[in-house]
């Protein structure tokens, strides 16, 4: 009996290891606990030989600590800041268990209580469910103000940017440049990303840095090339505005604090998804949903080696690889490496999503890749060569596919566009 056990709990520890082992890059929510996910954004800063002189203990020093990372040529926006709202959840308590008479006076981001009225979000076709977070449940005032926040630019410094600058609704919530310009005309080193589907990511941004949406959302507002604020500076802003106050007393039962503006803007981006594509409909068994090129293009996704990483029903397994892209620059990006300091993790990023990818060009991280046809192209070599490329990679390039049957994989890739909200700009307070 006592072996027995014995066994088990040497089968669960190996198990353990082996998951942790395939952890590559920051995988935060893996972690035991929330403060060690800060750790992996707030790890890079430290080791880079921290700028973090100004902000006391403040979130957002990590933010420009991070984002002045000499190796780190190519300023991965949207930097270390991850590691505020990281913490933040963490005081948190659940609003479910968090017993409102017991903790009299509890500070003011425990009120996540939901206040209004709930929202019943509606998964498109072919999409999984959405995990809600407990502390930030869906309410339509919480996901209006988010709204609204999302594209006013008065969250920015000096009122140029919003996050919808950027994340453009009109470009498949992503946007068509390479890199991204924030305030002051700087230009950051990484792609945009499409907030399409980003609630199911499982860790956001290139290299993952940030564990979940709320834990991404103040990134950018401190980001010194993106909005370019301080969190006070950004609270100021706001708090200048009187229906803002109103607004998110109502929501959260407190004043404006980044805790709430992180959980606002979040809500909004979980409605944010796309679906019911023709691929969705050829599963559900809709038989002239695809073309036939499409449907040839489908079996090679599936049979090469794509569907492995690009693993559907979200294209993406969210795990990370090298494929080499950028490495030949002088001072290549070094993707997850800059995250958990391990030289195996250089030039690591997220593999993609590939859902809507037919309206996000550019491509790759680097957005260097101008073309769905010069992407494929490089998926289907296995990536470029360099030192640390993943020989996960070698699946595709030893299908060695014929040019025509990348065309069907191009294809392919055409029918993951399906429907995702495209919103004019809310009347700002
Ligand atoms: C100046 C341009 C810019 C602005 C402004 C901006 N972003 Fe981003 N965003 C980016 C870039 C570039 C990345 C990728 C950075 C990286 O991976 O290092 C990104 C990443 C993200 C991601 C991660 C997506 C994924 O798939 O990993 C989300 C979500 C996001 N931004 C939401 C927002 C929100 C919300 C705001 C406003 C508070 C905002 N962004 C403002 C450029 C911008
Ligand atoms: C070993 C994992 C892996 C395999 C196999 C793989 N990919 Fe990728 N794919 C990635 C990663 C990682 C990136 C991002 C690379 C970067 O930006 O540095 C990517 C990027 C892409 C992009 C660009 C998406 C965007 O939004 O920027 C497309 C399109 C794509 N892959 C298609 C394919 C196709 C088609 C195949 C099969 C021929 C394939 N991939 C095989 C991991 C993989």
């Amino acid at each position: 009996m006592m072996r027995r056990l014995w066994q088990v709990v040497a089968v669960l520890l190996v198990g353990i290891g082996l998951m942790l082992l395939a952890t590559g890059c920051p995988k935060p929510q893996s972690d035991e606990n929330a403060p060690a996910s800060t750790t992996g954004s707030g790890q890079a800063a430290p080791a880079e030989g921290g700028t973090p002189a100004a902000e006391p203990a403040g979130p957002e020093m990590t933010a420009s600590s991070q984002q002045s990372a000499p190796e780190t040529p190519a300023p991965t926006s949207e930097g270390g800041a991850s590691a505020e709202p990281a913490a933040s959840p963490e005081m948190t308590p659940p609003a479910a268990d968090a017993p409102p008479a017991e903790t009299p006076s509890q500070q003011p981001a425990a009120a996540a209580a939901p206040v209004g009225t709930p929202y019943e979000l509606k998964i498109p076709a072919g999409l999984p469910p959405l995990e809600i977070p407990a502390d930030n449940p869906l309410t339509v005032e919480k996901i209006e103000l988010g709204k609204i926040l999302y594209f006013d630019k008065r969250v920015s410094k000096d009122g140029t940017i919003s996050c919808a600058t950027c994340h453009d609704p009109k470009m498949a919530w992503a946007e068509h440049t390479p890199t991204s310009k924030g305030i002051h005309e700087q230009v950051g080193g990484r792609n945009a990303p499409t907030v399409i589907n980003a609630a199911y990511a499982a860790a956001q941004f290139w290299d993952g840095r940030a564990a979940t949406l709320e834990d991404q959302a103040l990134g950018p507002v401190a980001n010194p090339i993106e909005m370019g604020n301080t969190m006070e500076g950004m609270i100021q802003n706001l708090d200048a505005i009187p229906q803002y106050r109103e607004m998110f007393q109502k929501v959260f039962g407190t004043g404006i604090t980044p805790e709430a503006f992180a959980k606002a803007v979040a809500a909004f981006e979980r409605t944010v998804l796309s679906g019911d594509s023709p691929y969705d409909r050829f599963q559900a068994g809709q038989a002239d949903a695809l073309t036939d090129a499409q449907k040839r293009g489908l079996d090679l996704f599936k049979n090469s080696g794509c569907a492995d990483c690009h693993t559907p029903p979200l294209f993406s397994s969210y795990e990370y690889y090298n494929a080499g892209v950028g490495m030949d620059r002088e001072k290549p990006d070094e993707g997850c490496k800059a995250v958990t300091g391990e030289d195996s993790d250089m030039g690591a990023f997220r593999v993609p999503s590939l859902r809507e990818v037919a309206n996000t060009a550019p491509y790759f991280h680097d957005g260097s890749a101008a073309t769905l046809e010069e992407t494929v192209a490089l998926m289907v070599a296995g990536g470029k060569d360099n030192p640390h490329r993943s020989v996960e990679f070698d699946t595709v390039r030893e299908a060695k596919l014929t040019p025509e049957q990348q065309k069907d994989i191009v294809e392919f890739l055409k029918a993951l566009s399906g429907t995702y909200p495209i919103i004019e700009p809310p009347q700002l307070p």
